[in-house]
């Protein structure tokens, strides 16, 4: 199988997770995207979904599926399904790829359990040779970046590219995220910081992860 095909295995494989009747937290990426077009052929009814883009947005109101304002819904979300860039074996990510990282830890904030989809090339033992990204509000490019170099890392500007937020992103390379959670949190306290692609305050719950011997289910290990 290609690596296009493992990631349709593995998001197909967590339309398991969405139950009648509810509304679902849908990620982005070219994962999710796979699952997005499995929930539009699904045979059952779905409430809706929120949504982490409006690349995912877009997707689904095409295919008929109603997106909420995540501020208008009050019940309770059981499932958010998306993808990484990388995942350690404790399921702490890195997530941004696509610059949908703010946005993407809202909504996994805003659910029950988190069933991240990735194929195998995913899974590393330490995070960050994927360089992590950052998105910063754009007059604290200087500062960011030289914190991020203080702390050992190379950051690069993305060209060319804006969130949906009007931010700017920095990928920093060269980190070794020997201690997801700790580093989120010294990142996250920069000014300026909108948010860092280390998803370890809201690891994945479930990781599910496409291997050319089937789809792994995989939990977080001790
Ligand atoms: C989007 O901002 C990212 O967090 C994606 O979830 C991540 O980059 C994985 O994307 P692919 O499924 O396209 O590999």
């Amino acid at each position: 199988m290609d690596q296009n095909q493992l990631k349709k295995a593995t998001a197909l494989a967590a339309l398991e997770y969405i139950k009648p009747n509810t509304i679902v937290g849908v990620g982005t990426g070219s994962t999710v995207n796979f699952f997005i077009d499995g929930l539009a052929d699904l045979d059952f009814e779905i409430k809706g979904a929120v949504s982490s883009s409006e690349a995912s947005t877009r997707r689904m109101q095409e295919h008929g599926i109603k997106v909420f304002d995540l501020n208008e819904v009050t019940e309770t979300i059981p499932v958010y399904v998306d993808g990484a860039d990388e995942s350690d074996s404790g399921l702490n990510l890195i997530k941004g790829g696509g610059g949908a990282l703010t946005r993407e830890k809202i909504v996994a904030a805003c659910c029950e359990q988190f069933v991240c989809i990735a194929d195998e090339s995913k899974l590393v033992e330490t995070l960050g040779k994927f360089p992590l990204p950052i998105e910063v509000i754009p007059m604290a490019q200087s500062l960011v970046a030289q914190k991020l170099k203080a702390m050992g890392g190379e950051p690069m500007l993305r060209e060319g590219f804006t969130t949906d937020n009007g931010n700017i992103i920095l990928d920093i390379h060269g980190l070794q995220i020997t201690t997801p959670l700790a580093m989120e949190k010294e990142i996250n306290n920069i000014p300026g910081v909108v948010t860092t692609g280390i998803f370890a305050l809201h690891a994945a719950n479930i990781l599910l992860l496409g291997t050319s011997e089937g789809v792994k289910k995989i939990l977080p290990a001790d």
